[in-house]
């Protein structure tokens, strides 16, 4: 049975959350409930106590059963956090890591997946405070439930009351499912530029920043998966629970690549790999001459190619970065490498792409194509994986 911690925080909304609560517990989910102070102000913490049939946590310095760390234990027993209704002042908190309450301590503390449902005053809502707030959230990972436009509790009218009981459950339901998406499955990861030497000092490689395929290795772990993360030099913090092989050029990324995948079930080809290196690396620096130079370059193996050719059931994820035509090569590149899903991104774009967080796609695969807009790589690393579910549940 899964378990999902709710965290319900001072509004109005807050009685819905008993809702919300019931109806998870019909779809046989088990509830643990952590309020903030100000929510026992609009419900008692008895009501959720007795409808959840535990304790309710509200005091993060309150001891637990045999000297339990109250806000770890939680943390580590939640498949996932819901926080429904969450305040400006909650999401403020989790936007900024405050920690001075059980809920914001237990958000900093878990590793399961977080959703939160706003509920505020429209021009709450709005504030660029919260929407600033909500967007770094977002682009860490926090699903948000929208909330719906009506009439407000304080007689506005307009954006921000708690979205409806049954839409907040979906949600968590699909979370909790997503959670599950990749269990037992072994995952290849490539991230980031490859770095191709001329001599000791020179070398060539190109502007991949390695956060595309960082993002995706992250979700697959928090999904179930055994992920290695094959990276090329990059500037990125490993991530925690993955297997990490560094790199440095295509030789040595095909080397690891073609090793690591020989247990794994799914391949993201997500590095921008060097099509060329140069023949051969001088052993000492090259010392300038009258006139100009001239490089040679060779090709590199092509790494997504060769899996595509003894692919077996091997699921491939390919990556086409283009800065035009863009849908065109994509769909070449897709047939002849034999991948099955394809992820299309015009790097000339303003605002995605290599130095940016952002990014905005399309997916192609043998089902259609799926206009992705300008999203955090973490959510569009949420919507590759997504769409793999789809497509393996579906042969
Ligand atoms: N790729 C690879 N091995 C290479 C080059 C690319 O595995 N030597 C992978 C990339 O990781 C990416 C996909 O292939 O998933 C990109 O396809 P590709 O046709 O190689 O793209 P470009 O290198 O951008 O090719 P072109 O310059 O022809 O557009």
């Amino acid at each position: 049975m899964p378990t999902v911690v709710l965290g319900v925080t001072g509004c109005i909304g807050a009685y819905k959350a008993c809702e919300v609560l019931r109806e998870l517990q019909r779809r046989d989910v088990d509830v643990h409930v952590v309020m903030t102070e100000h929510a026992t102000r609009f419900v008692g913490a008895m009501t959720f106590e007795a409808l959840s049939r535990h304790p309710v946590f509200i005091d993060q310095f309150a001891l637990g059963a045999d000297g339990d760390i109250r806000h770890i234990s939680v943390a580590d027993a939640a498949d996932l956090l819901l926080v429904a209704p969450a305040t400006a002042n909650t999401l403020g908190k989790f936007a900024r890591g405050i920690a001075d309450d059980a809920l914001s301590t237990l958000f900093l503390a878990t590793t399961a997946p977080v959703l939160v449902a706003p509920a505020m005053n429209v021009n709450m809502f709005r504030h660029p405070a919260v929407i600033e707030n909500l967007e770094m959230l977002r682009a860490r990972g926090v699903g948000v439930i929208e909330p719906g436009t009506g009439y407000l509790a304080c007689g506005w009218l307009g954006e921000g009351r708690l979205a409806e009981v049954p839409e907040i459950v979906d949600a968590a339901m699909a979370a909790l499912q997503r959670r599950r998406s990749l269990e037992g499955e072994s995952v290849v990861v490539t991230a980031g530029p490859t770095v191709e030497d001329i001599d000791p000092v020179r070398f060539i490689s190109n502007r991949s920043s390695g956060r595309m395929g960082y993002r995706l290795a992250e979700v697959a772990r928090d999904r179930g998966a055994k992920v290695v993360l094959v990276a090329g030099p990059t500037a990125l913090a490993a991530p925690r629970g993955v297997e990490v092989v560094a790199v440095r050029s295509a030789d040595e990324m095909a080397k690891a690549v073609l090793d690591k995948a020989a247990a794994a079930g799914i391949v993201a080809m997500a590095a921008a790999v060097s099509d060329y290196r140069p023949a051969e690396k001088a052993a000492s620096k090259v010392k300038k001459q009258d006139g100009g130079q001239k490089l040679d370059l060779v090709r590199t193996p092509d790494i997504l190619k060769s899996l595509g050719d003894s692919k077996e059931k091997r699921f491939l994820i390919g990556f086409a970065a283009e800065t035009e035509r863009l849908l065109e090569s994509a769909r070449k590149k897709r047939t002849e490498k034999r991948v099955d899903l394809m992820v299309a991104n015009d790097v000339s774009r303003n605002g995605a792409g290599f130095a940016s967080d952002k990014n905005a796609a399309v997916l192609i695969d043998a089902k259609g194509e799926t206009e992705l807009p300008l999203m955090s790589k973490r959510e569009l690393a949420e919507r590759i994986w997504d769409r793999v579910a789809e497509l393996r549940a579906r042969p």
